[in-house]
């Protein structure tokens, strides 16, 4: 539940949550005209420093967004980013939280036009610890294919674009899994209704790129970075559907998802069922990094005190 008394920043002012609204006539709302954010921040191990997950990374791929989108974002990266610290200091966040930065065409008038100068921009922070609460997970192809680059560019995180998740994650729930993989209209494996995919086969941790109509994820990015890390060999490559059928492991990640593993593909047992190392070794290394327990990533994470 949502602690009482939660402050949001909208539109160049800290207001109660409660006075954050948009009017029924936005064309945010009426046409889905927007980009969107999802980042998190972890309580460190002191249990009162919290640890800002790649908050320039976020910010830089939100102003990018920005750009395809015709929205105008309300400052540089660098005020961004203060903002979205601000706000956690506003709510005294000693929580793992995540926080939601919006940008909206706002404007009350008729018709799907994009116009920077209606821009609005909004961010909302919610105490978060699990998006899957599972410790690993049933999934399914979905009927729906994701929705192309090139009608509605899911690499930018656009408000409207998440139907197209909805009614992934929804026929999945309907049919007993707990989340779906959408195909590309080529039937290559583009990503999870908010995840990235990645599957591990004789050692080799495989991923699609970001040309398969999916989100320029950020967690994805910096897990082929730990890959190096680790010591797993990572290629990046279209991924067929049947493969997901014989990978020895599979696991889906996102900021909301973290790492969650894979153990069955439309009722395909994934390797033996359980969790498999290499996944386990990356649930492992992700948690120290996020933490800010790890000397070589420790500049990924922004303190939000202190
Ligand atoms: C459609 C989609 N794919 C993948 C992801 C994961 O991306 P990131 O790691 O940047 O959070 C998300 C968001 O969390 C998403 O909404």
């Amino acid at each position: 539940m949502l602690p009482a008394g939660m402050i949001t920043y909208f539109d160049g002012k800290f207001v109660d949550d409660a006075e954050a609204t948009v009017s029924v006539r936005s064309r945010a709302l009426n046409y889905g005209l927007g980009c969107f954010g999802g980042i998190r921040g972890y309580v460190a191990d002191d249990g009162k420093q919290v640890l800002v997950f790649r908050l320039d990374e976020h910010i830089q791929r939100l102003c990018e967004s920005a750009k395809v989108l015709y929205l105008r974002p309300p400052g540089t990266p660098a005020e961004l980013a203060e903002l979205h610290l601000e706000l956690l200091r506003r709510n005294d966040v000693h929580f793992d939280v995540y926080m939601r930065p919006l940008l909206l065409h706002n404007s009350t008038a008729m018709a799907p036009i994009l116009d920077e100068a209606t821009t609005s921009f909004t961010i909302f922070c919610l105490p978060l610890k699990r998006y899957i609460d599972k410790d690993a997970i049933d999934v399914c192809i979905s009927s729906w294919r994701r929705v192309a680059d090139n009608a509605i560019p899911a690499r930018t995180k656009p408000t409207g674009a998440y139907l197209n998740s909805a009614l992934a994650r929804r026929e999945a729930f309907d049919g007993g899994f707990d989340e779906a993989i959408l195909l590309t209209e080529a039937g290559k494996v583009s990503e999870g209704s908010a995840e990235h995919v990645f599957m591990v086969r004789r050692g080799t941790l495989i991923s699609p790129p970001s040309t398969q109509d999916n989100l320029d994820g950020i967690t994805r990015r910096s897990l082929i970075e730990m890959a190096g890390d680790l010591g797993v060999p990572f290629v990046e490559r279209e991924i067929g559907r049947t493969e997901l059928y014989v990978t020895d492991e599979l696991f889906l990640c996102g900021t909301g998802a973290q790492i969650t593993p894979v153990k069955s593909v439309d009722r395909r047992t994934v390797g033996d069922g359980g969790i498999g190392p290499v996944t386990r070794k990356f649930q492992q290394y992700f948690d120290d990094v996020v933490h800010g327990r790890v000397a070589k990533r420790k500049s990924w994470v922004v303190p939000v005190w202190g």
